[in-house]
């Protein structure tokens, strides 16, 4: 005789108290409840399927360096190239064609274009500065994001200036202000402060809102941790080379949580409109407390090592490289996060329009 609805084996009577929400535990004992019958067809898993990714979650971060055309492939980064400025129309065009709202704009500097003062960091002629108007002359509607910080600029290849040995804060906010300001000028959409220093975002609003330019946006990198994640980047920026010692002390520490809350909560206060969580995957836990709490547009930066370890694992045909890249950005979305930046964001959407 087949056992009823109710008619409980005792393991069924154990209580499930991992789930917050009580309407999570009322589900009937099994046999009614058998939740492999929603498991059972593509149809049924895509109806109940909680979170969705689609191309508009993507932004999409590029290199870009001096040149005519030509992209010169990051070797530790496979799949990703700096592409010379004349080149980014042509990318954003395909950005747009394939859904993908934003683009961000990270340099390229040879350690002899770098200098103490930093001075091509608020230079509108700067290759940044330059690829945000071509963006926005071949692709008007593409959102165009920024980095702010000195590291592509500077001798010393840190986000700030380096006085006596140290990072110093209040100077370095004032050159920020004036990076900030060429990028508005430029016709930057959002403004990306990813130096970690105090006080940036509401000297940065503070100097938006006189100067005209009220409409731009700011994506805090509010809860940026000192990670080893970012070492690929670094290559791809001409960083690697110009970087003497380590961001600890302004960026944040690993083993903090509850301190990313605090940095959200101030940038927020300050006048930021979005903030970010980065790197990503091993930080999911702090997306989804960022998400809970506060509730405002949450990002993730799925950064440069985390790409190059899926990468690398793919092309030693290790993991199933396509659906490893789809899966670590659902996860994003999963935890809360509302977009992704990611370099796979054009080989994703390509994937996802099928
Ligand atoms: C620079 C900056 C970094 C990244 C974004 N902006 C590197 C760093 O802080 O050293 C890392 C992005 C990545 O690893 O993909 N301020």
């Amino acid at each position: 005789m087949p056992r009823l609805a109710g008619d409980a084996a005792p393991w069924q009577a154990v209580k499930c108290d991992v789930f917050p929400r009580e309407s999570l535990m009322t589900s009937a004992p099994f046999p009614a409840s058998r939740p492999r019958r929603l498991r059972r067809t593509p149809a049924l898993r895509a109806m109940v399927r909680e979170s969705t990714l689609t191309p508009a979650d993507f932004i999409w971060p590029i290199f870009v360096r001096e040149g005519t055309d030509d992209a010169t492939p990051v070797s530790s980064m496979p799949g990703v190239s700096r592409h010379t400025v004349d080149r980014v129309g042509a990318l954003a065009k395909e950005a747009h064609a394939l859904g993908i709202p934003a683009i961000c704009i990270f340099p390229y500097t040879a350690q002899e274009a770098r200098t103490a003062d930093c001075a091509m960091a608020w230079d509108e002629g700067n290759i940044a500065n330059r690829a945000i108007r071509a963006i926005k002359e071949a692709v008007p509607e593409m959102a165009v994001m920024t980095d702010i910080a000195l590291d592509p600029y500077n001798i010393d290849g840190q986000d700030g200036y380096v006085r006596d040995g140290e990072v110093v804060n209040d100077e370095t906010v004032e050159a920020l202000v004036r990076m900030a300001l060429a990028q508005a000028a430029s016709g930057a959409d959002i403004l990306g402060p990813s130096d970690m220093m105090d006080g940036r975002i509401g000297a940065m609003r503070t100097a938006l809102e006189s100067e005209g330019y009220q409409h731009v946006t700011i994506l805090s990198y509010s809860a940026k941790y000192a990670s080893a994640f970012y070492g690929p980047f670094r290559d791809a920026v001409g960083a690697s080379a110009a970087l003497k010692g380590d961001k600890t002390t302004y960026q944040m520490d690993p083993g903090n949580g509850d301190e990313a809350l605090r940095m959200i909560a101030r940038d927020l206060a300050e006048g930021a409109d979005m903030v970010m969580v980065k790197p990503g995957m091993p930080y999911l836990d702090i997306c989804r407390r960022v998400k809970d709490r506060f509730g405002v547009p949450t990002f993730a930066y799925q950064v440069s090592g985390e790409y190059a370890m899926l990468q690398a694992a793919a092309g030693n045909g290790w993991l199933n490289g396509e659906k490893v890249m789809l899966e670590s950005l659902m996860a994003f979305k999963r935890a809360g996060c509302d977009g992704v930046l990611t370099y796979y964001a054009p080989e994703a959407a390509r994937v996802l329009n099928g």
